[in-house]
């Protein structure tokens, strides 16, 4: 994920430069094909050029360049004049598929694309971007969760951007020391889920906002663990954490300020058992703030879309931590931008 640099034994090259420049044209040709369910709609099999232009609705201006565009992004295969997915495309952006990540991508369509469009205006007023622009006063998740499929559709996004790093979550955390755990901030609750199947002797709990239950639970059973993982609704700057051995909390630091952010570390810090630990993951920024060019433009996205939130460095959390009081504190890398800072309560 780190931007690359020039290599300076080689004489310079705009290429680099023009590729990000127009990076927006790649990234709108695939969220519009995620928006039309193309990947879906090839998932049953391979279609023809005029079969699959009337399936889509594509205008016969835009179809074949469209379709072709997407062919020499590497998301579509072309075979003569008939296309498929790819195999990446199949598995995880058929909406079918319980491995679809294509949620987050329909977030990022429906709001984060319109919302970058005003990035200069935060970058100089320091002001949130989103639905707040539109004079909307309500706290930020309030006022995303005001409309039932908004709802459903940013906790869907979040299993999407998170499936992986949870995933290794529920493999790489020792898991074998701890009987229970409790996620803060759970949403559709693929974090849970997933630490769940891979340790069959643990039981936990989601934890988030009330209007979050139904799908949570939902989820949950589609997955068939609601006999070891529940729902618990509260509001965590209202409310003591549940008491478990392990609490997580995935991608919810960095929507809060300083102050927050050291209250809830702080709030986990007192509801653990000593020798329990905390679990923080997010695209946590290196330390040298230099490589982790995704977990950067993370926290230029909180700056779009939060009041104060921000994403911080390793050592940045650790340091929270230790604040907080807890003893041991590492960082372990996860998945792609994401990594996981533990600390242990001695
Ligand atoms: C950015 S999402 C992260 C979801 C999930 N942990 C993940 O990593 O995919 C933040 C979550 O925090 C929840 N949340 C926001 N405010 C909360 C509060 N005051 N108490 C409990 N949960 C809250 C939201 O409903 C949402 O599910």
């Amino acid at each position: 994920m780190g931007a690359q640099a020039g290599d300076a034994t080689k004489a310079p090259t705009p290429d680099h430069i023009l590729q990000t420049g127009f990076a927006f044209w790649a990234s709108k040709a695939l969220l519009s094909a995620v928006e039309m369910g193309i990947f879906t709609e090839l998932a049953d099999g391979p279609q023809p050029f005029d079969r699959l232009r009337g399936r889509l609705g594509l205008h016969e201006r835009s179809a074949k360049d469209f379709l072709d565009t997407l062919v020499a992004l590497g998301f579509l295969k072309r075979d003569g004049e008939t296309y498929s997915n790819t195999a990446e495309t199949d598995l995880f952006l058929d909406r079918r598929k319980p491995s679809y990540v294509g949620g987050i991508l329909e977030m990022a369509n429906a709001r984060l694309f319109g919302f970058w469009n005003h990035l200069t205006e935060a970058l100089r007023t320091g002001l949130q971007q989103n639905e707040a622009r539109a004079g909307a006063t309500a706290p930020t998740f309030e006022a995303l969760y005001a409309d039932p499929a908004r709802l459903k559709g940013f906790l869907a996004a979040m299993s999407g951007i998170s499936h992986g790093a949870n995933m290794a979550i529920a493999r790489q955390f020792p898991w074998a020391k701890y009987k229970t755990f409790a996620d803060m901030g759970a949403a559709q609750g693929d974090l849970a889920t997933q630490i769940a199947l891979a340790n069959p002797h643990l039981k936990g709990m989601g934890f988030d906002l009330p209007e979050v239950g139904p799908v949570f639970e939902e989820y949950v059973a589609a997955n068939g663990v609601s006999d070891r993982v529940r729902f618990q609704a509260g509001s965590f700057f209202t409310e003591a954490m549940p008491k478990a051995d392990v609490i997580t909390m995935g991608h919810i630091l960095h929507d809060w300020n300083l102050e927050e952010k050291k209250m809830l570390v702080k709030k986990a810090f007192d509801a653990l058992p000593s020798g329990g630990a905390l679990v923080v993951y997010d695209s946590i920024i290196d330390d040298d703030r230099s490589k982790n060019a995704f977990g950067l433009m993370m926290s230029l996205n909180m700056l779009i879309e939060t009041e104060g939130g921000f994403d911080y460095t390793g050592a940045d959390c650790q340091g929270w931590m230790k604040e907080a009081g807890f003893g041991k504190t590492y960082v372990e890398h996860l998945v792609g931008p994401d990594s996981m800072v533990v600390g242990v309560k001695p």
